[in-house]
This record gives structure tokens, C-alpha cells and sequence, in this order.
């Protein structure tokens, strides 16, 4: 018979190794929290979806990610806060709602930039993206592991059909609060009103404001077609979402982790790319059946292109990097410097 202390002791021993067994299990497997400004069915979704399947299927199943829709996990840019101090995992929001944390990323908000699905690929993925990516880890704490993209952000209201400035006037336009928007909308003879993302649905339909302005399939996913009646094609900014890491979260994972980020989060932006060119145009039927009435901006947004660009550029010059940068990333596509 053993003594009664060597068993004890023995047992003891049993215990502590099963709860070290069992937390360090826990420690291994995680389900990290990915907040998503947008609604279902959106492109943010879609990279989401895409993201958290390649993730899954990149760790063994081990470790997961999970979508949490409609910012029920703060306004776009508080979660780029909360992630820059490790109390959230990942996000995926409007390059916009970045661009006050990081002022460089702001070339891709500079109006009527980016011409073309083409353009938001060459320059997301290539030395200027790369350079964008550096700068918000930087600036921000945050690391661009993704990018979505959405398309052009067209007008939209519930007063009236807008195709030239004058229409324009009187017409009461939600922002986010990014101040190269903010100064495009009073370059175009307005005061926008700057608001978080996630409280436009309701000022829009109790009509606090008359319109703001989204990518189609964004307006789509938020259903602004119950509140809104008019849309213009304006085409002063092509939406590019990125899906970002918190940094602290990122190298507190071990390298075969931080692998499986890195390629899902690439893996996810291939297939966004691919998803807009497919779903955009059916998606604008669509919310025409619904009986959205579509607008041309007049004499092909001569006048809109001209007010912002004379205007609003020249301002930014300095906090994108200055005039050889910006010139840098026109030549890169193709474009002619300023
Ligand atoms: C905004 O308008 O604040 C954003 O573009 C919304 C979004 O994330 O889709």
C-alpha cells in the first residue's frame, strides 16, 4: 500500500498537469473577433467570409475567425482604435474611416484618384500599397493584411434627382469624418454633415440628413433603397476596404499563425477583386427593380471633377507625402504628374 501523503502528492501532481494540459489547449485554439462595418451581403462580408474559411482551412481547423456584421462591435473608426491597443483582433472598414489614423493612406481618398477596378488593384498591391501598409503599422498600430473593393461611390438621396452642382445645393450630405470628403462636398458648394457609419441608417431615415454617398453594393448591404430615392454616378472615389490586424494581436501569435493570416488575408483580396467585377452590375438592377432612380452627373462630371480636384488636391499635397509621392503614384498608372 502506498502512504497516504504519496498519494496525495501523486494526485496533486495528476491535477496540475491536466489544468496545464487544458490551458495550454485553450491557449492554443482561438476564435478571434473580426468586426465588419457593413451589412450582409456586401463586399466586406465577402472578404470576411472569405478571409475566416482560408483561415480556418490554413490552421487545420484549429483556429477560427468570427464576423461580427453592421459595427456591432463600435463605429468603423473606434475599431481601428480598439485594435491599435490589442482589444480587438481584426477589422475590416472604409479606407476613409483609416485615413485619420494614418494621413498617407489618404492618396486613395484623394477624388477622383483611382478611375477604374484596375487602378484599386495596381495600387493596393503593388509599391504604393506596400508603402500604405508600412505607414499604418507605423502610425496606427495596425497591420493591412486585405484589401475589399467596393466600387465607385455614387450619391444618393431622398429629395431629389441630382446631375449638376446646382441640384446639388440644399441638399443636406452625411459624410464620414474624413476631411478630404468633407472638403470634395464644400469644393462642390456644400456643408457635408460628418457622422459615424453606423449611425447613417437612422439619421437618413428619420431625415436628418437627405443623402450620403456609397458604392452600390454597400448601399445594397445597409437596404438604403427603404430610405433613399435618387442615386448619382458620380465617380470621385472608388471605395477600397481594408481588412486590418491589430499588431499586438499579430505578434503575439506564433509564425505558422501569423503565415496563416498573411495568406488568408491575400487569398480573401484575390477573390474580392474577382467578386466585384461579377456582382456590381446586377446588384445595381437590382436596386433599381427595387425603384431607385438612376442619374448620369451632366456634360460627363466635368464641372465636379474640376471643382474638387483644383480645389481639394493641392491641400493634401503635404500630408500624403507631398507632390513627388502623389506624382510617383499618377505615373504608376499611367497618369501624368501635377
Ligand atoms: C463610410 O461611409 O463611413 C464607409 O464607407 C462605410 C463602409 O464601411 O462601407
Amino acid at each position: 500500500m502506498y502512504p497516504k501523503h504519496k498519494i496525495a502528492k501523486a494526485l496533486s501532481f495528476s491535477l496540475a498537469l491536466a489544468v496545464t494540459a487544458g490551458s495550454s489547449m485553450m491557449a492554443q485554439a482561438k476564435t478571434f473577433k473580426v468586426a465588419v462595418g457593413d451589412g450582409a451581403g456586401g463586399t466586406q462580408h465577402e472578404l470576411g467570409k472569405k478571409f475566416t474559411a482560408e483561415f480556418k482551412q490554413r490552421t487545420g481547423g484549429k483556429h477560427r475567425a468570427k464576423l461580427f456584421l453592421n459595427g456591432q462591435l463600435g463605429s468603423e473608426q473606434d475599431t481601428v482604435n480598439d485594435a491599435a491597443i490589442g482589444t480587438l483582433d481584426f477589422s475590416i472598414l472604409a479606407i476613409n474611416n483609416v485615413t485619420p489614423f494614418s494621413p498617407s493612406v489618404g492618396v486613395l481618398t484623394l477624388p477622383y484618384m483611382i478611375q477604374s477596378l484596375d487602378d484599386a488593384v495596381k495600387l493596393t498591391q503593388g509599391d504604393v500599397g506596400k508603402e500604405l501598409v508600412a505607414n499604418t503599422l507605423r502610425d496606427a498600430n495596425v497591420r493591412i493584411i486585405g484589401w475589399a473593393y467596393s466600387g465607385f461611390r455614387v450619391l444618393t438621396n431622398s429629395k431629389r434627382p441630382i446631375t449638376t452642382l446646382a441640384d446639388l445645393q440644399g441638399v443636406v450630405v452625411r459624410v464620414p469624418k474624413n476631411e478630404i470628403m468633407i472638403d470634395t462636398y464644400k469644393a462642390w458648394g456644400i456643408n457635408p454633415t460628418p457622422m459615424a457609419w453606423s449611425e447613417t441608417f437612422t439619421a437618413l431615415q428619420q431625415r436628418v440628413v437627405d443623402g450620403q454617398d456609397n458604392p452600390y453594393i454597400t448601399n445594397y448591404a445597409m437596404k438604403f433603397d427603404e430610405v433613399q430615392k435618387y442615386v448619382t454616378n458620380i465617380r470621385y472615389l472608388f471605395s477600397i476596404e481594408p481588412l486590418i490586424v491589430s499588431e499586438s494581436v499579430f505578434q503575439d501569435q506564433k509564425p505558422a499563425v501569423q503565415k496563416a493570416i498573411l495568406e488568408a488575408g491575400e487569398a480573401a483580396t484575390q477573390h474580392s477583386a474577382a467578386w466585384l467585377a461579377d456582382q456590381e452590375g446586377n446588384i445595381k438592377k437590382e436596386l433599381a427593380n427595387r425603384g431607385m432612380e438612376i442619374s448620369d452627373p451632366a456634360n460627363g462630371e466635368k464641372e465636379w471633377i474640376e471643382k474638387a480636384t483644383t480645389t481639394v488636391w493641392p491641400k493634401y499635397y503635404e500630408s500624403i507625402g507631398g507632390k513627388a509621392k502623389l506624382n510617383k503614384v499618377l505615373r504608376s498608372l499611367g497618369r501624368e504628374g501635377v
